[in-house]
């Protein structure tokens, strides 16, 4: 029999990419979404790549009630990989109760449930916003945790306190926290990919919207840092290869392949590539200009990050393959996809 996971979040981004290679892989696949920041129909992208509808239930995970629910009647749910969560970081400094209740009640109720329905494992997905500016790059797991920028920020580090606490304190499960630095990109059948919401905040959904003719002008945040050529650098990592690290991690959870009860990876590419950079690139690899304009630098914004890889490498076994013009290409091709559904 296949082996069950429950995915939060399934209809998300980094989720929908997730499903489809647990899909893949051999796993069955549940999906909990409240759909507050994704769409039905991704459950078809999914089908078209899978040949397989996941089980998909509607619902809030602050729902304990409901969740409850949700492993009684499938009682055989071995591992959780956790993307539910609320995740602009704007938003989140102006709603700040509504980001602690989505991302940290949730987690509790998924926690506090686990032993009784006999999950073995949880995968979380964290950010490299843990580390704010780092003071060695590039960064390992083991660098210090800085003060959060916002309470997005700030939720995710509780997050990782609160899933290191309850594994010390002894409850029966694994863990496996990922920090992941920047996804960009789509399935490479342009089924699936990133949907933002009004006006895209992450600097390649602006770009493809810019290439596109959605958006006028790409402003890019500031070109006196302390970088080559001034603007900010960032390890953008492609969402498959993403996507292929959390089957990884939930078979090392399931077969036991690591004594240790709770590991953290930094999923990365190990390479920093800055703002003008990542922009030259779009336009060499699809041959569409896009027009842009230096503006002030953005509130917040870190200078320079970028991964260190070696333990997810060494340890999980897992290493990113795309380069970042393909991964920008198939950010292209799903824009292209949309405007042809008439969704952008
Ligand atoms: C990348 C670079 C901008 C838009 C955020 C979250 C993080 C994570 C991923 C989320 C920066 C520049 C951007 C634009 C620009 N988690 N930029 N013009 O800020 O590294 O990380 O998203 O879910 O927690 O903080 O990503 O894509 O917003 O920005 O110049 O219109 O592009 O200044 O240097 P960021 P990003």
């Amino acid at each position: 029999m296949k082996t069950k996971i429950l995915v939060t979040g399934g209809t998300g981004y980094i989720g929908s990419h997730t499903v489809v290679e647990l899909q893949n892989a051999g796993y069955e696949v549940i999906i909990i979404d409240n759909l507050s920041n994704s769409t039905i129909e991704v459950l078809d992208g999914i089908e078209k790549i899978t040949n397989k509808r996941p089980i998909f239930i509607q619902m809030d995970l602050n729902d304990k009630v409901g969740l409850q629910q949700v492993f009684s009647s499938h009682a055989d749910i071995k591992g959780i990989i956790h993307f539910a969560a609320s995740k602009a970081v704007g938003e989140s400094v102006y709603k700040p109760l509504l980001y602690y209740r989505n991302n940290i009640v949730t987690l509790l109720n998924l926690l506090d449930l686990m032993p009784e329905a006999g999950v073995e494992g949880i995968v979380f997905s964290s950010s490299c916003t843990v580390y704010g500016q780092p003071d060695i790059l590039p960064v390992t797991e083991d660098a210090p945790i800085k003060p959060a920028l916002s309470p997005y920020g700030n939720s995710k580090q509780i997050n990782e306190e609160i899933i290191r606490d309850t594994i010390y304190a002894g409850l029966p499960f694994k863990s496996i926290i990922l920090r992941y630095f920047n996804p960009i990109g789509a399935h490479p059948s342009a089924e699936i990919g990133e949907l933002p919401n009004g006006v895209p905040q992450n600097l390649v959904p602006f770009i493809t919207q810019t290439a596109m003719g959605i958006r006028q002008e790409l402003s890019v945040f500031g070109d006196d840092y302390n970088t080559p050529d001034g603007s900010c650098i960032r390890d953008y990592i492609h969402v498959v290869d993403l996507a292929k690290a959390h089957v990884t991690a939930i078979d090392r959870l399931l077969t036991n392949k690591s004594e240790e009860r709770l590991e953290i990876f930094n999923l990365g590419t190990g390479i920093g590539v800055s703002v003008l950079e990542l922009l030259s690139t779009f336009e060499k690899e699809t041959g569409v200009k896009v027009p842009y304009k230096i503006v002030e630098r953005r509130e917040g914004d870190i200078e320079q990050v970028w991964a260190d890889p070696k333990h997810a490498n060494e340890v999980l076994g897992w290493t990113a393959k795309e380069s970042v013009g393909s991964t920008l290409l198939s950010a292209w091709n799903w824009q292209k996809r949309l405007r042809e559904r008439g969704i952008q």
